[in-house]
Formats: C-alpha cells, sequence, structure tokens
C-alpha cells in the first residue's frame, strides 16, 4: 500500500493489487465530510443517537470525522464497520489525518480497537470493527442502522459489492426512515438500489465529482 496526497492536502492510500485510490484525488478529507458526514450523518441531525454502518473501514477516515461529529454535535454516534482487508497498523499512523482533524489519541484509539468488540471511545462515540467480507459475514446481530456509510471501491474493480444481492443486505440492516451514501452515481447501480426497494436521489458530489446518490428505506 502507498500513502500519496489528494489536492486538499490529506493523505490516501493506493490498494496494491487492484491500483484503486481509497478516497478521491480531489481531497480525501472534502470527500469524506461531503459524502458521509453533511450527506450521511448530519440528515439525521433530529436525533439523539444514530447508528452507522460503514462498509470498507479502510484508513478510518470516515470514523475519524464520525467521532468528531459526534463530539461536536453531542450526538451520540453507534458506529460498526466491516473490512476484509486492514491496513498495517503502522502504515496507518503515517496517515496526515489527525493533522487537520481530531486527535492523534483519537485516531490511534480508532485503529487499535479490537475488532469484534463494541468499545466506547469517548463521551459519545462507540465504535465495533468487524473482520470480513462484506458479501459473506452475517451481520445479523447489528442494530438496525440509520445510515449506512456505502464506501466500497468502484464497480469497474469490485462488480459484485454494488449488485442487488449485496445491496438488498444494506437494505435490511437499515432502519425504516434510514438511509446509504455513497460517492457512486453510476446509473446501473441506481436501478440496482430501486431493484432492491430504495427510494433514490441524485445530490451533488463532493469537488469533482458532478453527483452522488443517496438510497432512503421508506
Ligand atoms: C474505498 S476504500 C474505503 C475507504 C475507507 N472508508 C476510508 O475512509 O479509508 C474500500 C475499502 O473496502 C475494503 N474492502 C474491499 N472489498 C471488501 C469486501 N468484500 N468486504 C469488506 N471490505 C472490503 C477495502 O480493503 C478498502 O479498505
Amino acid at each position: 500500500m502507498k500513502i500519496v496526497s489528494t489536492k486538499d492536502g490529506s493523505h490516501t492510500v493506493i490498494h496494491d493489487v487492484l491500483g484503486e485510490h481509497y478516497h478521491s484525488i480531489h481531497g480525501a478529507m472534502q470527500e469524506s465530510q461531503h459524502v458521509f458526514i453533511k450527506e450521511g450523518l448530519e440528515r439525521h441531525k433530529d436525533k439523539s443517537k444514530v447508528k452507522v454502518f460503514e462498509m470498507g473501514f479502510g484508513t478510518g477516515l470516515n470514523a475519524l470525522l464520525s467521532c468528531e461529529y459526534a463530539e461536536k454535535n453531542h450526538v451520540k454516534v453507534e458506529y460498526y464497520t466491516i473490512e476484509a482487508y486492514p491496513l498495517d497498523v503502522e502504515q496507518a499512523r503515517q496517515l496526515n489525518y489527525p493533522k487537520l482533524v481530531g486527535s492523534k489519541e483519537m485516531f490511534n484509539n480508532i485503529h487499535d480497537a479490537v475488532w469484534e468488540e463494541c468499545i466506547k471511545l469517548s463521551a459519545n462515540f462507540q465504535l465495533m470493527k468487524i473482520k470480513g467480507l462484506l458479501e459473506s459475514t452475517d451481520l445479523s446481530f447489528i442494530p438496525k442502522i440509520d445510515v449506512v456509510f456505502y464506501d466500497a471501491f468502484a464497480p469497474n474493480s469490485q462488480a459484485h459489492l454494488w449488485e442487488p444481492p449485496v445491496l438488498e443486505k444494506m437494505y435490511t440492516l437499515l432502519n425504516s426512515g434510514g438511509h446509504l451514501a455513497t460517492y457512486c452515481a453510476k446509473g446501473q447501480f441506481k436501478r440496482n438500489l430501486k431493484a432492491v426497494g430504495f427510494e433514490v436521489e441524485g445530490v451533488p458530489g463532493p469537488p469533482g465529482k458532478r453527483e452522488m446518490t443517496l438510497g432512503f428505506k421508506p
């Protein structure tokens, strides 16, 4: 894995085998903030407690931003995240995110958190990291979720993760009134979301991307 800088100065990682960036090269931090905090968490700002499920823990950037959001807004965030191929923790420590948001201590605690355990990392933020493949891991023990951060690699490298069987799993995880947020705006993906029951809305994307997608569970 190679760490590189993106246009807003925040780091991202390039996957060894797939050659894919973990975030937008136009700005990793800006992308996560827009797609998952603004169009994810903030859409549930009327609630005092929000349950999140993230597809692809990766660098831990979305978890760090969610923790920061929870503390700033005094909202309880219960954060579940799955990852099949965890980054090396020493490499993760080299990422510059805690220089830009949150604290080094919190970022390290997120990466050091034991897998498969619910851990309270701050007054308002609780984390559970699950190690496994999204498509084959039993997620039925997770309580109903308010927002899914769908952050898989793009359909051209991992097509099966954008198809109905996996999307149906996300639909089942969600509360009625909950939603899925993702950077992807491909037509076939939006048709797949509709096919499993989501109400689909395209909204403006982060810098460098005209549109992103939200899928609401009625
Ligand atoms: C676009 S990156 C996610 C970036 C991450 N949310 C972050 O903020 O760094 C996609 C992530 O999904 C993980 N992944 C790929 N295939 C997976 C699968 N089938 N099940 C679970 N995780 C998977 C990758 O290892 C990678 O960490």
